[in-house]
């Protein structure tokens, strides 16, 4: 523990602070966080299961259990040692109840049951979609600022791509959703199909700057019905075609042994990818950003915003984050910095404060709900 956290950490245990840990499983990362007043992090632990599943190309939901149930133990331990905590310090116990794999979330929940059982502290049970929210309203607090209300959330992940009115004491309210694949599984798709494995989005986000974003046009979705919703799966297709029409199995396959061997640098991806492919990624990212931006610009209009807000693992992508910062919004948007944009524990710590100071407290007989909403 740096010295430096176990100073922080007494001293705020001396003024009163609440103490929140916060445990997160439900997809393919174990977390564990302590977080102190849902704003200033003590510390913030993920176990990746990313060498475990990416030579599948995807998340494989028994090897992520099996993997959680090894990893929850030492992680939650770890959190509170770097915290320079212990159970008794602690105001509460939060653990992310839903959506998410069944097996998985049943790991974090289960234990943050039994230490809230052990240690007497209450649980509060916490939706994965209002964690990645709460990221960011920990930090605009941290920096001494306030999301301002009504907000719009975009909470685009692996397994999300939401629009939410947020309004104050997190009030939610669905604007509109994808009617098939989420843009981080688009990013994912794509990737694997090209050779360069999972997890697809973090790859082509190094190497989009090196493509055309014009050299491939793709057309965008024509929602019937509720015009915020949001379709990817026309765009995988298109990606698919482009590859059918082409000859390059020889490419993707030379990738693939790339991949194989370790874990490859942005140089080695680059000598494996003709421009033409670099036209491709560049063209596609640029397509899911605009369908995303659209939308989401869309719906800021619509509930006049004070804010916008971009969660979720799709939120690290840079270009989203240039796009978004010079689309002129009429409000200011704010992202999560990288490290709590994808799955942690600290965005679900702190979504448990608002919940402590208003006494949610779940019993412990609450079960884990893969389907869970929001709104
Ligand atoms: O939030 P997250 O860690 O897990 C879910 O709740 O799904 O998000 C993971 C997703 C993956 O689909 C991954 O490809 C995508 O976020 N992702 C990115 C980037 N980093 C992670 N997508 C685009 N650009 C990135 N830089
Ligand atoms: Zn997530």
């Amino acid at each position: 523990m740096a010295l430096e956290d176990a100073a922080i950490s007494s001293e705020l245990k001396a003024q009163g602070s609440k103490l929140i840990l916060g445990i997160e499983s439900s997809c393919d990362e174990t977390a564990a966080a302590v977080v102190a007043n849902g704003e200033t992090v003590l510390s913030s632990v993920v176990a990746s299961q990313m060498s475990t599943h990416g030579k599948y190309g995807g998340v494989v939901p028994e090897l992520a259990s099996r993997e959680h149930l090894r990893a929850i133990v030492p992680v939650v331990r770890e959190a509170l040692e770097r915290a320079g905590t212990r159970l008794e310090d602690l105001a509460a116990i939060a653990a992310t109840v839903g959506p998410g794999l069944v097996g998985s979330l049943l790991v974090g929940l289960t234990y943050a049951k039994s230490l809230s059982f052990a240690s007497g502290r209450p649980l509060i049970a916490v939706n994965h979609i209002e964690g990645h929210i709460h990221a960011v309203v920990l930090e605009t607090k941290r920096a001494g600022g306030a999301v301002e209300f009504p907000a719009l959330a975009l909470v685009v992940s692996g397994g999300h791509t939401h629009l939410f009115e947020v309004r104050e004491g997190f009030r939610y309210r669905l604007l509109g959703k994808t009617r098939d694949d989420a843009a981080g599984e688009a990013f994912d798709k794509v990737a694997k199909l090209l050779g360069y494995g999972y997890p697809g989005g973090p790859v082509i986000d190094r190497l989009a700057p090196y493509g055309d974003s014009q050299a491939v046009r793709f057309t965008f979705a024509k929602m019937k019905g509720n015009v915020l919703d949001f379709s990817f799966s026309g765009l995988k297709t298109a990606v698919l075609r482009w590859v059918e029409s082409r000859d390059i199995a020889a490419e993707i396959e030379a990738r693939r042994n790339l991949l194989r061997a370790g874990n490859p640098s942005t140089d080695e991806w680059l000598a494996a990818t003709p421009q033409a492919t670099l036209d491709l990624l560049a063209s596609f990212q640029h397509a899911v950003i605009r369908e995303l931006l659209t939308r989401g610009a869309r719906s800021a209009a619509e509930i006049d915003a004070r804010s916008v807000i971009i969660a979720g693992g799709v939120a690290c992508n840079s270009g989203l984050r240039e796009a978004a910062r010079s689309a002129d919004l009429p409000c200011p948007v704010y992202f999560p910095s990288p490290g709590l944009s994808t799955d942690n524990a600290a965005m679900i710590a702190a979504a448990a404060f608002p919940k402590f100071e208003n006494r949610q407290f779940s019993s412990l007989e609450i079960r884990a709900e893969a389907g869970l909403t929001l709104a």
